[in-house]
């Protein structure tokens, strides 16, 4: 198989989870955009640079390299010597991320290191199938009710119940502009779904 599957969606509608499983039972990578933006995020907070600033995080990330590793269990990414894996899912990274992914320069860097990726692989992200990778063979997007994804986002964060679904609302705001599904993606609601029934559905669709 050399095709790209994209499958994006909102915070914590699982994408992660689902695009790791289907890359695993299809045998080729997966590869988290979200886990670049993130990294971009720490290594903006690292390097003390301005969020604001677009051409001065540009900057850094010539001369603080970021390289996605794209492992089958979890994405890696590693700045030299550095792993930063660890510290891409805190809700420090959580609070400022949106706000970095918003210029337009860091996306088109993004978007650079993620086209020279030689398929086949499944990407998950928001802007796989429009932006990134629009002649995807499949493409899906995941969502799901804020309360489900607070839920289920809150068996990985600290903060109470009430705090994760109200930060994952303020990103959801944060996030439209660069997250939408392609017009020829198949939109998927996981609410009253398995990760198990989502990852059987996108298989469906995949082997159609
Ligand atoms: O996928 P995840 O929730 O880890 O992504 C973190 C953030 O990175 C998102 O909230 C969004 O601001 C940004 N992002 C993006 N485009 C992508 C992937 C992630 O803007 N393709």
């Amino acid at each position: 198989m050399t095709v790209i599957i994209t499958i994006d969606g909102i915070a914590a509608s699982g994408k992660s989870s689902v695009a790791s499983r289907v890359a695993s039972k299809l045998k080729v990578p997966y590869i988290s955009s979200g886990y670049l933006y993130r990294a971009v995020t720490y290594l903006v907070y690292v390097t003390q640079t301005d969020p604001a600033d677009q051409d001065a995080i540009v900057a850094v990330l010539q001369t603080h390299p970021l390289t996605l590793i794209p492992r089958p269990e979890e994405n890696e990414v590693w700045q030299g010597e550095e792993n930063y894996t660890p510290f891409l899912h805190t809700t420090e990274v959580d609070l400022t991320v949106s706000e970095i992914a918003q210029h337009p320069k860091v996306r088109t860097w993004v978007t650079e290191q993620l086209k020279d990726l030689p398929p086949p692989f499944v990407a998950e992200g928001r802007d796989m199938g429009t932006a990134v990778f629009p002649h995807a063979r499949h493409k899906f997007y995941l969502i799901a009710s804020p309360r489900v994804r607070a839920q289920r986002r809150a068996k990985e964060r600290p903060e109470d119940l009430e705090s994760i679904q109200a930060a994952l609302e303020m990103r959801d705001r944060e996030d439209r502009v660069q997250s939408r599904p392609a017009e020829d993606a198949h939109v998927v609601e996981t609410s009253d779904m398995t990760l198990e029934q989502v990852v059987e559905h996108i298989l469906k669709g995949v082997y159609l």
